[in-house]
């Protein structure tokens, strides 16, 4: 009786943690991040493929990092970043850094089916070039890590309808 017990209770802990634990990697490739020379203008692409998806879905973004001397990626929050398949959505975040401080870690987070990959991109893979030094309105920041990297960490989200 005692192991009828901690069988079932096994057994419900295992139900409960599936999803997220036998999730396939994320496989983006093609990344690329930058912010447009004089703008504050920043483009995103890349491509996901994954395990249950058919074909790799194409995503898409561009926002505005607030001015052309910004030494950061701009955000993407939840429904501005697209993709070519509906099941699938992104969002992105670098802390602002002060002019001269090295670039912030980012993080990329990439839902597909309602399984959330989240994804950390050193602040290292982000290089922010201070053109002119008279000019804090002169710089460029572009993402110079790996065009393709595999996301191996998830979350289970919550449907939203
Ligand atoms: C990514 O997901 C994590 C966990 O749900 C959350 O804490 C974080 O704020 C998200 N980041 C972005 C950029 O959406």
């Amino acid at each position: 009786m005692k192991s009828f017990t901690s069988a079932v209770l096994l057994l419900a802990g295992l139900a409960a943690a599936s999803p997220v634990q036998k999730q396939s990697p994320y496989e983006v490739t093609q990344f690329t991040a930058s912010k447009t020379h004089n703008s504050g203008y920043c483009t995103f692409s890349f491509d996901v493929s994954t395990h249950g998806i058919a074909e790799p879905a194409h995503c898409t973004a561009s926002a505005d990092a607030g001015f052309s001397g910004a030494t950061y990626l701009a955000m993407i929050y939840e429904g501005l970043g697209k993709c070519d398949n509906a099941d699938v959505t992104w969002t992105f975040y670098q802390p602002s850094a002060v002019e001269t401080a090295p670039p912030k870690d980012a993080t990329l987070n990439v839902t597909i089916n309602g399984v959330r990959g989240i994804y950390t991109i050193p602040g290292s893979d982000i290089t922010a070039s201070l053109n002119d030094p008279q000019n804090p309105f002169d710089n460029d920041v572009s993402y110079t890590g790996p065009k393709a990297f595999s996301i191996t960490k998830f979350v289970k989200v919550e449907e939203q309808e």
